[in-house]
């Protein structure tokens, strides 16, 4: 077979992985045999299975923590509720590129939003205890069930694909009238498939959140990056779309790993809304010594979880929000590059016969970003992983993400460079004429 890699030397290193189907493999399960046919064959993939920031930190953030370092914050504890300056920030930024006002108070670093998640469903699930499950409006992110799993805590899922715009009320109502859902979340931008919520969606998961009394959990670890507006001016309109705007139950995590590409230092925001924060729920108390919100989540939830957060890296952030607050530091354009490549990569696979697979938001084309879906006719998902494989091109399957789509698969650009733009032509070229569709 005439494949781009050699053909003998991919098949014996899929054998010598022992997965039992590539196709259903982990993204690091993924990450690692590719490591091993590129150490053999000495050839490079076009790595798209793995969100890893593919860009530089910000300077300003480096050069904080650095001077922090040497200021000696390393032999003391960090506050766990956060140092003044980046809570000072953190409230600057979402009245700066969110239009929301919210007291310094509810602004809480957490270890990455990967932390700020579980912190979350230690408190929001257990508010009342007639609720006790999460529903995610999926595709998602998988390591949030994985979360669950390890805590014991129940979850519930759809795929939004076939229910966007007005299709969306009666669905989700369809969840919260039974009465056990604590918790909605849902990340915007998404991962995997990189819709946007609407207005009018956004509007209804507000508004029936405060029907039904439900937090929202909004994951917003790719802020501002729907490059199809410029969120990037601080105090200027568009801003970053977010529930908050139709309801008070509203908890926003805003992960510094790719919008500031700060992912190695693992600090990311927790926010909570000001009426959510000082909220008392007496069945909290079965947990914490507090009933009120905000006080469990600080020194119930992430007080047990790693007593904060590294005190370095919080004056780091600090520095990059501070900049980025003050118009000094465009931390959108510093990241725009993710949309070019995406444009660039989709138009390779379409002119191959790939199709996009989540493609609109609503009556609008998807933006370009983090990631795009693909696939291929009369593949399905797990075949197609399985076959790129042989063509130096790796991505993961939908089928991880709670996505029904099982034909698809993500891709992530953040590891292609503008450099392997010729190679991937060639390779979809070669997949193209040895699958003639
Ligand atoms: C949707 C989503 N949520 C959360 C995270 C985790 O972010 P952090 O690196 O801040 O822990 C990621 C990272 O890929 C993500 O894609």
């Amino acid at each position: 077979m005439n494949t781009p890699i050699p053909y003998e030397i991919v098949k014996q290193k899929i054998k010598e992985s022992g997965l039992p189907s590539v196709g259903k493999a982990t993204i690091r399960e993924i990450v690692k045999l590719v490591n091993e046919i590129e150490k053999a064959t000495g050839q490079k993939y076009i790595r798209m299975e793995m969100g890893v920031p593919g860009l530089e930190p910000a300077k300003v953030g480096v050069e904080a923590e650095i001077e922090a370092l040497r200021n000696g914050v390393a032999q003391l504890y960090p506050m766990i509720d956060g140092v003044p300056a980046l809570k000072k920030e953190i409230s600057r930024f979402v009245k700066n590129f969110i239009n929301i006002d919210v007291d310094e108070k509810c602004c809480i670093p957490t270890v990455g939003s990967m932390q700020g998640g579980m912190a979350a469903f230690l408190i929001a699930n257990r508010c009342n205890a007639q609720k006790d499950t999460v529903l995610f409006i999926d595709p998602g992110f998988p390591v949030q069930k994985q979360q669950l799993k390890v805590l014991g805590m129940k979850h519930e899922t759809f795929d939004v694909y076939n229910y966007r715009g007005d299709k969306l009320k009666e669905k989700l109502e369809s969840y919260l009238k039974k009465g056990n859902i604590s918790t909605i979340l849902y990340s915007n931008p998404n991962n995997p498939s990189w819709i946007c919520f609407t207005e009018k969606e956004l509007e209804t998961i507000g508004k029936l959140a405060t029907q039904y009394d439900t937090v929202v959990i909004e994951d917003l670890a790719y802020f501002a990056m729907d490059f199809r507006k410029d969120l990037s001016k601080p105090g200027v309109p568009p801003y970053q779309d977010t529930v908050a705007n139709y309801t008070d139950n509203w908890l926003m995590l805003i992960s510094s790993s790719k919008a500031f590409s700060y992912a190695g230092q693992r600090i990311g925001s927790m926010v909570i809304s000001n009426k959510l924060f000082s909220r008392r729920y007496p069945d909290l108390k079965r947990f914490f010594s507090s009933d009120e919100f905000g006080y469990a989540m600080i020194y119930g939830a992430v007080y047990s979880l790693s007593s904060g957060t590294s005190h370095s890296a919080q004056y780091g952030l600090a520095a990059m929000l501070k900049a980025a607050n003050d118009g000094e530091f465009n931390f959108v354009e510093a990241v725009r590059t993710y949309g070019e490549r995406a444009r660039t990569m989709k138009k390779l696979f379409t002119d191959n016969g790939f199709k996009i697979v989540y493609d609109m938001d609503e009556d609008k084309p998807l933006a370009d970003g983090f990631y795009f879906t693909i696939s291929y006719p009369g593949l399905t998902g797990e075949e197609l992983i399985e076959e790129l494989v042989y063509y130096g091109i790796s991505a993961i399957s939908l089928a991880i993400t709670g996505s029904e789509r099982t034909e698809g698969l993500r891709a992530c650009v953040s590891q292609t460079h503008e450099s392997q733009f010729a190679d991937l032509e060639h390779r979809l070229k070669m997949f193209r004429e040895n699958h003639p569709a």
